[in-house]
């Protein structure tokens, strides 16, 4: 790896590819590459969680291969599976043949199907692991991630223990749906992030909506933060104030006032009681 010799080093290297990380971010980030921990970030959606891992991968010039997790992910789709169609042909082809020779043929390599996990362990370069919403695999399936994310190997039983050849970045994310285990937790560096604060959102806004004149990025980030702060069911968060600045240029607003925050509201606000409550609030 690169070896950042400061946690300022971090913050360049993230802006640079258009990430803009507050200073938590910068200091984790440093001490995951120095501690080689993995990094669980946890936070609410749209607040650039997946998006750290990408960029961590960009600016190591590292693969990103992504491990997105949902109820019922197995061993099969995380680890590695067996090809049984190819398996299936291969016994078909050798009916007759001497069972202990096809056996140990149709369990090697050719027939393996290699799943995220394998695949940032077996990659020969290194590789930026990013193990995506692991809050929704269920707890035991935790305990595979736990074997790999430990040892950085995992057994397959009928190739042995493999050993990874060399050592990923690993990215955890959770929406923090529940709580994840302390075996999991100890393994990590634990990185919370929240919504930005008013000028790092103004920031992120000039970034990724280019054509954003600046007093406008300034509104947007100051009324997105009150809308925040409003007792609210899903609160707006970073993709939602990208979204509404993108949607304020399509409209050619230069300006925002209550009148255009009431108008545009949806694109800001998933819930029609959320609407409801932001527009009275705002007056019109
Ligand atoms: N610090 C940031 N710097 C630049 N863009 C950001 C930042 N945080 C969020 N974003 C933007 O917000 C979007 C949503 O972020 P994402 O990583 O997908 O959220 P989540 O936390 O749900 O994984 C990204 O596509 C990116 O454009
Ligand atoms: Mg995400």
């Amino acid at each position: 790896m690169t070896g950042f010799s400061s946690p300022g080093e971090v913050a360049d290297a993230l802006k640079s590819v258009d990430y803009l990380p507050d200073d938590r971010i910068s200091q984790v980030v440093f001490l995951a590459e120095r501690l080689d921990k993995p990094v669980l970030v946890e936070g609410p959606a749209g607040v650039g969680k997946t998006e750290l891992a990408k960029a961590l991968a960009q600016i190591h010039g590292r693969r990103l291969i992504r491990l997105q997790c949902y109820e019922g992910l197995d061993e099969s789709k995380a680890l590695y599976e067996w090809n049984y169609r190819k398996q299936l042909l291969r016994l078909q082809a050798d009916e007759g043949a001497d069972w202990a020779e096809v056996e140990d043929d149709i369990f090697s390599e050719s027939f393996l199907l290699e799943r995220p996990l394998l695949e940032a362990l077996r990659s020969p370069e290194p590789v930026v692991l990013l193990i995506d919403e692991v809050d929704r695999v269920e707890i035991e399936t935790e305990a595979l991630l736990l074997e790999v994310l430990a040892d950085f190997q995992a057994s397959i039983p009928e190739l042995g223990t493999v050993q990874a050849v060399t050592r990923p970045l690993v990215v955890l994310t959770s929406n923090n749906t529940r709580d994840l285990s302390d075996a999991l937790k100890r393994r990590c560096l634990f990185l919370h992030i929240g919504y930005p604060e008013a000028d790092r959102e103004r920031e992120i806004l000039l970034t990724r909506v280019p054509e954003l004149p600046e007093q406008l990025a300034s509104q947007i980030a100051g009324v997105v933060r009150h809308i925040r702060d409003q007792p609210i069911r899903k609160a707006p968060s970073v993709s939602e104030s990208i979204d509404w600045a993108r949607t304020l240029l399509a409209l050619g607003i230069e300006e925002v006032d209550e009148g255009v925050t009431t108008e545009t509201l949806h694109v800001l606000l998933k819930y029609q009681a959320d609407i409801d409550k932001v527009a009275a609030e705002l007056g019109t």
